[in-house]
This record gives C-alpha cells, structure tokens and sequence, in this order.
C-alpha cells in the first residue's frame, strides 16, 4: 500500500526534503559588507552618535512621512519607550489583543498600566475593532496594537474608535517594516509607531529598533532616554550603518516576499488543514516576518500541531507554532478581559509560522513547504502512531 504514497517523511526515516535546514538570516549581501568597510575605514564603528544614525532617522522619516524618528535598541524597549512617551502609567489601562507578543503585554505592566483583553478576528487573529467597545472603561487611557503574521490590524476602525473615546494608539508595525496597511505604511496610523530592527527582523541589525512619531511632547519624553550613548536604550552608530543598504532594498523584498506567500497561497487553496491569515479586501499589502496559518488537525488524522510541526522542521521547513495567547500565559490579576477571547484561545491551540528568510530563496526551497505537506499528510496517523501522541 505504501507504494501509492509520496515518499516517506524524514521523521519516519525518509530523507529530508531540505537536509541542510531552512535557509538563514540575514543572507549574504555585498553593500552591507561594503557598509561595515566603510564603517571600519571611516573610523565610525566605535561610535555612539554620528551620521548614519542622523541619516537613518532622516531616511525612516521620509519613508513615513513622520516627522520625529528616534532610535533605540530594540522593539521591546520602543514599546515601553512610546508607553512612557505617551504617559501610560499607574491606574490607567491598555487595550490590546488576547493573543499578541508577550513582550506587550509585559510592557504595560513595566509602566504600572493593566492590560486589557480583546478578543481577535476569527478570519486573521489579529485584534477585533468590534471587541473593543466591551473593553471600554473610565480608566482606558490606550489601544496597543500588532500586526501579526501577515494579518493586518483594522486602523481605521482602531483610530476612529480612539478618536471618538479620546485615547491614544500604539502601532507596533514590529513584523511588518514597510508595509501598506489600508492605504498608510505600517506604523504611521497610531500616535507613535515602533519597528524592530532584531537579528531575525525583516531589517535587521543584530538588535535595534525605532519610534515614528509627529508628537514634539511623546518625542521628549523618549529623547532623554535615547540620546546619550551611555544609556541602556540607544541604537549605535554601527547598526545604523548596517539598516542603511536594507532600507533601500525593503519595497523590493517585501513585494517579492508577498508574490512569494500568494503563490503559496494558490497552491494550497486545493488543500484543507492549512490556511493562511486573512485579510478583509483593502488598500493593505502586508508584510512577511512570519507566515501565518490556522492549522486544523482534523484534516491531519488528528495529528497535534506540535507534532505537524515538528514534522515539518525534520524535512528542513521552519514552521512553527505562533505565539501564546496572552491570558493563558498570565496569571488573571495581571489583567482585566473583555470578553472570553474564545478567538484568541483557538490563537494560542492552533497558529502555526512560517519564518520569512525562505520567501526571499529558491524555488526549490519554496517547492518544499507543500512537497512536506503533502508527505506529512499521507502518513500522519503513522505519524502519530510514532510519536504516541
Ligand atoms: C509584534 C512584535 N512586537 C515587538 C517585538 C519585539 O522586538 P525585539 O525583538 O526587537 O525586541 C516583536 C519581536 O518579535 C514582535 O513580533
């Protein structure tokens, strides 16, 4: 019977589809080795302060259309930096989504704010506008708010709804660099946006990261904690001069990134298990730090997520499951919710990632993803049986 199957997966002791592993991060790229030469030439690299981090703030300014860029040293710390810029403190709470990064959430309670939970669209698990207003209170003082996995948020429904309850937005476009979100870049829709510039991030500097903003007052309150190189939170002379080349390349590898994920996309409509984040029709083209899927064991023989998973990391694809839920990670006197996040629990049993670096690879690399697919899904009961799960 077996003849009539694709071949054997590896975690079953076929060969791997990809023996080497995923491809890594960042690939070989001559102008950022020309940047680092040039650095070392210039004699710039040791510095605090100097032009490419001025440039790169003028650079990251015209491509938003912000007026202030500060920089900073990760996208975590640009979460807490724009909190403390926007004065979120002790008493007031945030709104975010029930399943969004934890560092977020940990961010709020940093300042002294309480988290509130909303729960997240059922089509792209990113934070319902609809849930919003149940999550509503005297102490609401703001709306924190990811793109995730290549689903977009609703900002227009975000900001109207701030406008009209008088609360500021916090867009964390952390996945998302360059991106269209309804018709803006991403993080140009809320009172201050952040990016992160991390070793794995579609522009990356090791570390980094950077708050957009046209607020001179939230842009003080940041400033004194970014601007002296001896402080915990700069971004050095160093990776600003590494961003640099990335952020000239950044449209033409989002798009080519984005044909990448609708040609996924086409293949795997055929195919049920596995569905892609959506988005409502609008003036959005996402970014791709992670590929997002919604994975429905059923149509796996009941296989686990994990195990898929796992399954798939054995052939070489780097697939992985997605974040935890927020509240089924915090104890429930972290935070207040708006409701039972019954979205955001199916968030936390069933996102699986697809982590971007093979989106900008070959075409074999990308053959790959439905080839392991497809061999995991003729022998997940065996499967299954072999990892007794
Ligand atoms: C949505 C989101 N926000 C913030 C961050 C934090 O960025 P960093 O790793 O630079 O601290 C991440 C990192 O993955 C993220 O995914």
């Amino acid at each position: 019977m077996d003849q009539d199957l694709p071949e054997l997966p590896a975690i079953l002791g076929g060969k791997p589809l990809c023996p080497n592993g995923p491809p890594g991060w960042p690939y070989p790229d001559p102008a950022i080795q020309e940047a680092l030469a040039e650095a070392y030439r210039a004699g710039r690299w040791g510095r605090y302060h100097g032009e490419k981090i001025e440039e790169l703030q003028a650079r990251l300014g015209t491509l938003h259309g912000r007026g202030i860029v500060e920089l900073c040293s990760s996208g975590t710390a640009a979460v807490e930096l724009a909190l403390r810029g926007l004065k979120a403190g002790a008493g007031d709470e945030v709104i975010l989504a029930g399943y969004d990064f934890k560092g977020n959430f940990q961010n709020v309670l940093i300042v002294g704010a309480v988290p509130v939970l909303v729960d997240v669209h059922p089509g792209n698990w990113n934070l319902d506008a609809a849930r919003m207003d149940a999550a509503l209170g005297p102490k609401t003082r703001g709306i924190l708010v990811s793109h995730l996995h290549g689903g977009v948020a609703p900002m227009p429904a975000i900001t109207a709804f701030a406008e009209a309850h008088a609360l500021w937005v916090l867009e964390d476009a952390a996945q998302m660099p360059g991106a269209r979100v309804y018709g803006r870049r991403a993080g140009t829709w809320g009172h201050v946006g952040v990016l992160s510039f991390g070793g794995s991030k579609l522009l990356c500097a090791g570390r980094g990261g950077a708050l957009l903003t046209d607020d001179e007052a939230v842009s003080a309150r940041i400033r004194i904690h970014v601007r002296r190189g001896s402080h915990a939170y700069p971004l050095s002379e160093l990776q600003a001069a590494v961003l640099l080349p990335q952020l000239g390349a950044l449209d033409a590898a989002n798009a080519r990134r984005s044909e990448r994920v609708a040609w996924l996309g086409r293949r795997l409509a055929s195919q049920s298990g596995l569905r892609l984040f959506e988005n409502p029709p609008s003036d959005s083209k996402p970014g791709y730090y992670k590929v997002g899927f919604q994975y429905d064991p059923a149509c796996f023989e009941g296989l686990p997520r994990e195990a898929f998973s796992e399954a798939m990391r054995v052939e070489g694809v780097a697939l992985d499951p997605g974040l935890r839920g927020l509240h089924r990670v915090h104890a429930p006197s972290r935070y207040r919710k708006a409701d039972e996040l019954l979205n955001a629990s199916e968030a936390d049993r069933r996102v699986l990632t697809l982590h971007h670096p093979v989106l900008l690879g070959t075409e074999a690399e990308m053959e790959s993803f439905p080839a392991a697919l497809a061999k995991i899904r003729a022998h997940a009961g065996r499967i299954r049986e072999r990892m007794k799960c």
